[in-house]
């Protein structure tokens, strides 16, 4: 094994390309090499207000659509946060070694909090300190993540050097950030300078997990092209176009440039039905395993609770040592 891996992902809503293309199917494959341990984040969620039933669906959802990936819960971790307390109780003993100045650099909480700063949750402003605590809960190397988490993975390396000199100890690993592949940032395919994203109000931005192969067909053939004759990458000029290309590229696992050398002369909308027949072919093994999956809640949460025990398992010993070295006296 090289190293220990830890990632997570919210449940707010059914995972999308963006999620799948840059982090899941990345996860799928690291389980060979590395002792895995994949999170579905449910403390992070309520950082947002959410509906508890809601909630309670999305978590076993996003479960299933991680299984249907291909992670495969008897060789990895699987469970879900709250349900292994070390999360919360490290959380709070790295909030007491980090800077309020380190937060406000944090460009996520600016994003959601927009204007209504002073009216968001204390736990939004925090957010990133529960990530730290997620990763130096189980002391792991690498977090495998897309593109925009990076800042968070610079906060959880600050935290956990901050701790060491603190109390004077090589006690936390500094985690390395893992960003890999063409689609380290898939874009909205209603603009492509935006972040594809559950929370876009616009369902024909992102392709979901859950879509069916005559959604995703019609997503894509109205996504957002330009006039320019054949298919080029060229991020400021053609975003959309870019972006669609890599998203090729990236369901194909083929490199950029063979992927523009192919589409050189092809107009946008003969790319975009091979685009779609591509995502379809790709996309819908999945969707039809994660439905099986979701037929059997029971079996969902047995995989969830067996995951939660073997991640108490390791995340419990590093807590009761961090306590330790803090100077708490424990029962
Ligand atoms: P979340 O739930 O927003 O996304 C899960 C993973 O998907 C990646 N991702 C994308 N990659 C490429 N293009 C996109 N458009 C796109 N949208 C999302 C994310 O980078 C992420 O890897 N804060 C995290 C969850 C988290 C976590 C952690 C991650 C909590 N604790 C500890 C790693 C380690 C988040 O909100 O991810």
């Amino acid at each position: 094994m090289s190293g220990r891996i830890f990632s997570g992902v919210q449940p707010t809503g059914a995972l999308h390309l963006g999620n799948y293309l840059g982090a899941i199917r990345h996860w799928v494959h690291l389980q060979q090499d590395y002792e895995a341990i994949y999170c579905v984040v449910d403390q992070h969620a309520i950082t947002l207000p959410q509906d508890p039933n809601e909630l309670r669906g999305a978590i076993r959802e996003v479960a299933a659509a991680l299984i249907a990936c291909g992670i495969d819960p008897d060789r990895s971790i699987l469970f879900n946060q709250s349900t292994v307390p070390a999360h919360a109780q490290l959380a709070w003993v790295l909030m007491c070694q980090t800077p309020i100045g380190w937060l406000n650099r944090m460009t996520q909480f600016k994003e959601k909090a927009g204007k209504q700063r002073d009216n968001a949750s204390a736990g939004l402003y925090t957010y990133p300190v529960l990530m730290s605590a997620d990763i130096l809960a189980y002391n792991a190397t690498h977090v495998p993540v897309g593109e925009d988490q990076k800042q968070h993975l610079e906060l959880a390396r600050d935290t956990a050097g901050a701790f060491n000199r603190q109390f004077g100890v090589e006690f936390f690993v500094l985690p390395e950030p893992m960003i890999l592949g063409e689609a380290t940032r898939v874009m909205s395919l209603r603009d492509g300078t935006k972040k594809m994203s559950k929370s876009d109000t616009s369902d024909y931005s992102r392709i979901n997990l859950t879509d069916d192969a005559d959604t995703i067909a019609q997503k894509i053939r109205k996504a957002k092209s330009d006039p320019i004759e054949g298919m080029s990458y060229d991020v400021a000029g053609r975003p959309e176009a870019s972006n669609l290309l890599t998203i090729y590229a990236a369901l194909a696992d083929l490199p950029r440039s063979q992927v523009e050398a192919e589409f050189a002369s092809a107009n946008f909308s003969a790319f975009k039905g091979r685009l779609a027949d591509l995502c379809v072919e790709k996309l819908s093994p999945i969707t039809t395993e994660m439905r099986r999956l979701l037929a059997d809640p029971a079996e969902i949460d047995r995989i969830l609770d067996r995951g939660a025990e073997k991640a108490d398992a390791i995340a419990g010993p590093i807590l009761r040592q961090v306590y330790d070295i803090v100077g708490f006296r424990q029962a």
